[in-house]
């Protein structure tokens, strides 16, 4: 980023004015979600808030009891993996502008999102809040949302810096990971980001035996020496341990959960360290100098203090935009016989499923929200059809303890205990619970033999897809798998709907003729759903994760290394997501990338047309794509490189490009793509460089990286 250097000055000047107990206030939490000001010299505190799906609602200095008054219901915006799954950096740009104005409008410097961690394993709890088991698309995502954000002068906080990839352990868990999968799978997403973010969130793990947040090789030597990163730093909250550790590393200001702030390492201990001449005060004054910088960049002091934007929250236009994003965030990921979509003209309808009638955006752990309103797939359903047609609604499962995590007001001041988190257990359920769902399960199967059209709506919510628990296992939570069979016994054109932030185990897919994947999609989401099932919207999101059979094909559970111990060794290396099914040729469920339309799209003339090798070689490609079916659509032209003839291990192909594209029934378009250079380049362990492999490379163009329509190849 650039540096201003009026704006040095004046950094530096106000530095020589703050004592050292103001330095001490503007470097830990004062609040649960705020940090001291000096009022003296016109220096504000910095007002923080979760989080990646809205702003969160609003805490009380000293209590995770929640202030309670009218004023934080907000706009309820896509999960990450929703805004991923779209593949739209114009999207992501918005998303981000909505979640920036909103966090103005209510007052915030900094919006704690977007969470960019790579999904490792299907199996982590906070998966929804993530974007992709891949780099490349996690980044370029991820750019967009953060410049969408700062567009409204408040930061954006990257987070969890970094190899932050499960729940289990989150605060002590020892992440081994070798330097070519750290560079190659698990930086590159913050590496972008950090060009852009003024601010970053330091991650819970530790990383080569140190806790992320006290990290001299993360935060000073990669992220700060090496990137160039001179922005803020945030810890998450509760994630520093150690005075000393904390303020020689990179770290600019501590939070916790506990309302003992003047206990917090870099609160008072660290005051009486640089007292003693243990720490040198320049520590503290790099760490005010980053933050200071942050607050010039938003305007919260300067010259243009005055012009800084206002921000809005809950405005029409923000509904608008979620809307689009929801829309294009649905995966049809099967639709034999065409059967999708339906009539608008259905007489009777049967809608089965507790998700066609939950909410979802109260849940999940930190990215909790209040939603001014959340249209469940049911109202969207029914407000889409109107009143000529008769929908009839059957929970057909039961979804036992909502009611608890919901009550569970204060687990984060407790979750710094018991290692942070935990993995959950399939839950044995009680002999009335069994009955209660067999007697759901009856009367949805008897019912569904009755309609013609019957619509299932399942999948998972907030107790799965949660902050602090991983999943045992990818299997479909209660007793979904019999509920779904036996329906689709009694009417084999059920259309199924899965509302999910993380992939499940489909034993009943081959019976199954459509299947509709949404995640939790914001307010909207059921607009967007009931929108896509009617043929008012054509599908076109695309899975940005593989859907596995089962996670034990996942390469970090095949290793058998996920959650692992105290510490968890990435042994399946740079093979992560569709690196591995796709390179050791594991059948999957639904590939990355894949996704289906109402209309056929056609991919030709892949083409090199330019090629400038180097370091970072820059290569482009051309191709056409053609709208060869009947209704208007958008397809997600996805290119991928491989280089068959290697002496290095590498994955068959990675993804190098993709773009988005709407184009009307009938019409075809040319279309240029810059590749990525990444995708031509190894780490290399030995000289700790990236390099260049000579010989030829193969660039595959394709719908998936399963489904690859084109070939062409390139020598470098
Ligand atoms: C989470 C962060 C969140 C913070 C503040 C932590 O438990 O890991 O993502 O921003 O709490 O709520």
């Amino acid at each position: 980023m650039q540096k201003n250097e009026k704006i040095e000055k004046q950094i530096e000047d106000l530095i020589k004015e703050l004592t050292l107990d103001e330095k001490i206030g503007m470097i830990h939490g004062a609040g649960l979600f705020r940090t001291e000001g000096v009022e003296r010299l016109g220096i504000p505190p910095v007002k923080m808030s979760d989080g990646p799906m809205g702003v969160r609602n609003e805490f009380p200095d000293d209590s995770w009891v929640p202030v309670g008054n009218s004023d934080d219901y907000v706009t309820y915006l896509p999960s990450n993996s929703a805004l991923a799954s779209t593949w739209n950096r114009k999207l992501a740009y918005e998303t981000g502008k909505v979640l920036g104005e909103e966090a103005r409008g209510r007052g915030k410097d900094v919006i704690l999102a977007p969470g960019i961690n790579i999904k490792r394993s299907p199996l982590c709890g906070r998966n929804f809040e993530y974007m992709s088991e891949d780099p490349y698309l996690s980044g370029e995502m991820a750019v967009p949302v953060i410049e969408g954000v700062q567009t409204a002068d408040v930061a954006a906080c990257v987070k969890h810096f970094a190899i932050n990839n499960q729940e289990t352990e989150r605060l002590w868990v020892d992440v081994k990971v070798s330097d070519r999968a750290a560079r190659e799978i698990y930086f590159p997403a913050f590496k972008k980001a950090a060009q852009k973010s003024y601010s970053i969130m330091g991650a819970y793990n530790l990383y080569k035996g140190k806790h992320c947040c006290e990290n001299k090789e993360l935060l000073n030597e990669i992220l700060r020496k090496e990137w160039g990163y001179d922005g803020m730093v945030v810890s998450d909250w509760g994630a520093v341990h150690k005075t000393k550790e904390a303020a020689e590393s990179g770290l600019d200001i501590e939070m916790s959960v506990t309302y003992n702030f003047d206990e917090y390492c870099m609160a008072q201990p660290l005051k009486e360290a640089v007292e003693k001449g243990e720490v040198a005060e320049e520590l503290l004054d790099e760490k005010v100098r980053n933050i200071l910088r942050m607050m010039f960049r938003l305007h919260m002091i300067g010259e243009e203090k005055d012009q800084r934007k206002a921000g809005c929250y809950n405005i029409s236009e923000h509904r608008q935009s979620v809307l689009e994003t929801a829309r294009e965030s649905v995966v049809l990921l099967k639709n034999e016989d065409k059967k999708l979509p339906l009539s608008q003209k259905t007489n009777r309808i049967l809608v089965i499923g507790d998700n066609a009638n939950r909410i979802h955006s109260n849940g999940g752990g930190s990215a909790e929200i209040k939603a001014l309103y959340e249209i469940s797939p049911l109202l969207g359903i029914k407000k889409l059809l109107g009143g000529n047609t008769q929908i009839d609604f059957v929970q057909g499962y039961f979804a036992d303890d909502m009611e608890a995590q919901n009550s569970d007001v204060n687990w984060q001041a407790d979750s710094l205990e018991n290692g942070g988190g935990s993995t959950g257990e399939a839950r044995k359920a009680s002999q009335e619970l069994e009955e209660k769902r067999r007697a759901l399960r009856a009367e949805a199967v008897e019912k569904a033999g009755q309609y013609e059209t019957v619509i299932l709506i399942g999948g998972q919510n907030h107790l799965q897809d949660l902050e602090g628990h991983d999943r045992p296992d990818m299997k479909l939570p209660y007793e979904q798998d019999k509920l779904i069979e036996e329906v689709l016994d009694v009417n084999p054109d059920t259309v199924v709907i899965m509302v999910s932030g993380s992939p499940v185990e489909m034993p009943w897919i081959d019976n199954a003729k459509t299947l509709v994947w949404q995640w939790y999609a914001g307010m909207e989401g059921g607009t967007a759903l009931a929108e896509v099932l009617f043929g008012k919207a054509n599908p076109s999101g695309r899975l940005p994760e593989t859907f596995p059979k089962t996670h034990l094909d996942c390469s970090a559970h095949s290793v058998g290394e996920f959650p692992g111990g105290k510490t968890v060794e990435y042994t399946e290396d740079i093979f992560v997501g569709y690196r591995h099914y796709d390179t050791s040729d594991i059948e999957v469920l639904f590939p990355f990338g894949h996704g289906l339309s109402y209309t056929e799209f056609d991919l030709s003339e892949l083409a090199v047309v330019l090629k400038m090798p180097g370091e970072k070689p820059q290569v482009r490609v051309s191709l056409k794509v053609s709208n060869t079916g009947k209704m208007d659509g958008k397809e997600v032209v996805q290119i991928y490189v491989g280089k068959p003839e290697s002496d290095i291990k590498r994955p068959k192909k990675v993804l190098a490009a993709f773009d988005k594209l709407e184009l009307p029934a009938g019409e075809s378009r040319r279309i240029e793509l810059d590749l990525d250079p990444d995708a031509f380049t190894y780490f290399d362990e030995e000289t700790h460089m990236f390099k260049v492999e000579p010989g030829i490379y193969q660039i595959y163009a394709g719908k998936s990286v399963a489904d690859i329509c084109q070939v062409t190849s390139c020598e470098l």
